[in-house]
């Protein structure tokens, strides 16, 4: 067993940052399942935010919106539009993380402070990571009511897709800047490269794109990392530097432990996925020989499907569901394989490039 150096006890949540904080909440709750489950803005005395916790089997995603004019919050979407700002680590000793990481040269965000009230104290910091991206370290353990001081219980059940944990949660960074981001993970958070694919695995007749694979000392948190590689034509990275003006979290994969229902109810909710050829899956059974799933079933769903060594994984990726082609969703069903879909990434890329032709941005 390898030694942790920075014990990480899992993603405490996600925030984004994002216009209209109400809004976004809905989408969230009636497209993707879910629970509306605490609030925070002027009628809880919050005179300059409105927030909104979202939770869903487990997984706490919390909006952040400004309420005022020249809010710090809307200087950053109006750069980035709505993103994610922060992927928030649930820690057991804030003040030790904090400053180790610090220490080891992370640029420091929020220094650790208490918030309390009558139902007990959470804990906070904050360092930044690539672009306008930030890792809270969060003790809730010692906090009773909802979520955090500040916040009134919202109780607005969703109807859950399944959904259940972060399986990971990717970052695109400039040319070049890849492996700087891969050191800081391995020097700041101990992380440890898993696995990485360069511009031949990720290919196609115009782009082509580079990532590495960091994971956190327990193997619980896995953030690739991707740089764009010289192709023919704009790769999808470059397109999103350019729409998101710099690095950022580009997707957030999202667990399930029943694809077919997961993709099923999220079409039928209107969410769009990438299209996927229906030819993918004429040489399926052959690529990953014997699944569980039926094959027409994951046809009609367009449920791709890829083996490694350790098992084989179910995955399928949405259109960008934000205005800007920058943030989607990855649904994903491991049975038992720890890759990331290296087979799938021929028949995807080429499915991104359909749809940035039609962005015109190729
Ligand atoms: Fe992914």
């Amino acid at each position: 067993m390898m030694q942790d150096t920075f014990p990480i006890l899992g993603v405490d949540h996600v925030r984004f940052y994002v216009n209209n904080a109400r809004q976004s909440a809905y989408f969230y709750h009636h497209m993707l399942g879910f629970d509306i489950s605490g609030f925070s803005g002027l009628e809880t005395g919050n005179k300059t935010e409105a927030e909104f916790l979202l939770q869903q089997n487990g997984l706490n995603f919390v909006f952040s919106a400004p309420i005022v004019p020249d809010h710090p919050i809307g200087h950053l979407i109006g750069k980035h539009g709505d993103f994610v700002r922060d992927i928030a680590f649930s820690v057991e000793d804030v003040e030790w993380s904090f400053n180790t990481a610090v220490e080891r040269g992370a640029k420091p965000c929020m220094e650790p402070f208490t918030l309390e009230d009558e139902n007990g104290k959470v804990e906070i910091a904050a360092i930044h990571t690539y672009g306008d991206t930030l890792h809270s370290f969060i003790n809730r353990s010692g906090y009773a009511g909802v979520w955090q001081p500040g916040f009134v219980a919202r109780d607005i059940p969703g109807s859950s897709i399944g959904v259940y944990e972060v399986d990971h949660c990717v970052g695109n960074v400039e040319l070049g800047e890849m492996d700087t981001w891969v050191k800081w993970y391995e020097d700041v958070l101990g992380f440890k490269l898993f696995l990485s694919f360069d511009d031949k695995d990720i290919s196609t007749e115009y782009t082509a794109l580079m990532s590495k694979v960091m994971a956190s000392g327990n193997s619980r948190i896995k953030f690739p990392i991707n740089e764009p590689a010289e192709g023919r034509k704009k790769s999808q990275i470059d397109e999103y530097l350019e729409f998101f003006g710099g690095a950022g979290v580009q997707h957030v994969a999202l667990r399930t432990d029943d694809i077919c229902m997961t993709v099923g109810e999220m079409r039928k909710r209107g969410i769009d996925f990438l299209y996927v050829p229906k030819t993918y899956y004429d040489e399926l059974p052959e690529r990953v020989g014997e699944i569980d799933e039926d094959v027409e079933e994951l046809a009609k769903l367009g449920v791709l499907v890829d083996r490694d060594d350790e098992g084989y994984l179910l995955q399928l990726f949405t259109k960008p569901i934000t205005d800007r082609p920058t943030l989607f969703y990855e649904i994903i069903e491991r049975h038992g394989a720890k890759g990331f879909g290296k087979g799938n990434f021929k028949a995807l890329f080429e499915s991104i490039e359909r749809e940035q032709e039609i962005r015109g941005t190729l």
